[in-house]
């Protein structure tokens, strides 16, 4: 069964067209992860999916019924904002149980399914406390506790962890990757990190300016990206691009490695002189000045000791570099 379906769907806001005729599909029990730069208008297709928006033409279905006129409660979705968006005056406990009160679901119920969430979310020891005493981490784990008791047909998430600090935000996408594991609910996940995209996604939606770039597991994306859009999107550091002719490829085209392709070889096709290195203990990446203020990012495995201001020659398979043409579409 197909979870979601979007046919053609545009919104404009007055004059400024923000989504721009976007077809997908998500799979039942799929994770999709809508990646894209800020303001290319994730956070507006979530809103559109989830009913908080109107589409301004184009069909939206949810497990094959259309729903463009059936309310947000109505849709069968949960959702999750960066904000939390948590009762303050109420408990961990009312705070999950609320929507299902509001159904009018019976207490038991409601007692097993916050019960279970919560054991989920390891938040059994503060079901009595309110927002203001938990931390940041438990506030968001309440957040989505409360989307998982309505069972819905479909989470969005919108940036959930953007709040968070960096190892934190890792904890919980391995948590909520485990989640999806054990739920095995369809799932739209909305970010503007690379990272997060890769580490959780079956498919990547690769939005820009309001378009679908493109859709793929993240190792198509990664492997075979249609444009230089994407090839610079995903991946970091990110692909190094170059004109072609640099390396005697034909003009007006742009080539594109990824830093792991390149190596410090004693006469690659390409030299420069090291600005920059960043030893990050198992890698260590080094930022190589052409001239023509063309820089390139190596990135070695491991430790090595690269002094700035040594010249170098940098050498790669080619087999490993893709060409864009001046539109950026990939032409090799
Ligand atoms: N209610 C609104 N009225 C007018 N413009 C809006 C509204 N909501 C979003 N936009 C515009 O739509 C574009 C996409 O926004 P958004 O979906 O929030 O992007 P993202 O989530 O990818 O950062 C932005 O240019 C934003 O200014
Ligand atoms: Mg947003």
């Amino acid at each position: 069964m197909t979870a979601l379906t979007l046919s053609n769907v545009c919104k404009s806001f007055g004059k400024v067209d923000v989504l721009k005729n976007i077809d997908l599909q998500v799979e039942d029990g799929e994770f999709v992860v809508f990646v894209g730069p800020s303001g290319c208008g994730k956070s507006t297709l979530l809103r559109v999916i989830a009913g908080l928006e109107d589409a301004t033409s184009g069909d939206i279905r949810i497990g094959g019924q259309l729903v463009n006129q059936t309310p947000p409660a109505k849709r069968g979705i949960a959702m999750v904002f960066q904000s939390y968006a948590l009762y303050p005056h109420l408990t961990v406990r009312d705070n999950m149980a609320l929507a299902l009160k509001q159904e009018g679901q019976p207490r038991d119920v409601i007692d097993a399914r916050v019960s279970e969430a919560s054991r989920m979310l390891n938040l059994e020891p503060y079901l009595q406390r309110r927002p203001a005493e938990l931390s940041g981490g438990q506030r968001q784990r309440v957040a989505i506790g409360r989307a998982i008791v309505r069972q819905p047909k479909l989470f969005l998430f919108d940036e959930p962890l953007s709040n968070l600090d960096a190892a934190l935000r890792m904890n919980t996408r391995i948590e909520i990757a485990n989640l999806h594991r054990t739920l095995k609910g369809s799932m739209i996940y909305v970010t503007h990190d690379q990272t997060e995209a890769m580490t959780l996604a079956d498919k990547i939606v690769v939005l820009r300016d309001g378009r679908v770039e493109q859709v793929g597991s993240p190792m198509e994306l990664y492997n075979n990206p249609a444009n230089q859009f994407v090839a610079g999107f995903l991946g970091a550091p990110s692909m190094n691009f170059l004109p072609a002719a640099r390396v005697g490829a034909e003009g007006g085209r742009t080539i594109g490695i990824r830093p792991e392709h390149l190596t410090i070889a004693a006469d690659g096709p390409l030299s420069g002189k090291v600005v920059h290195v960043e030893e990050l203990g198992g890698d260590t990446n080094v930022i190589v000045d052409l001239g023509k203020e063309e820089k390139l990012t190596v990135r070695l495995f491991g430790q090595h000791h690269v002094s700035p201001d040594s010249p170098v020659s940098l050498g790669y398979d080619p087999q490993n570099a893709f060409m864009f043409d001046q539109e950026g579409r990939r032409v090799a």
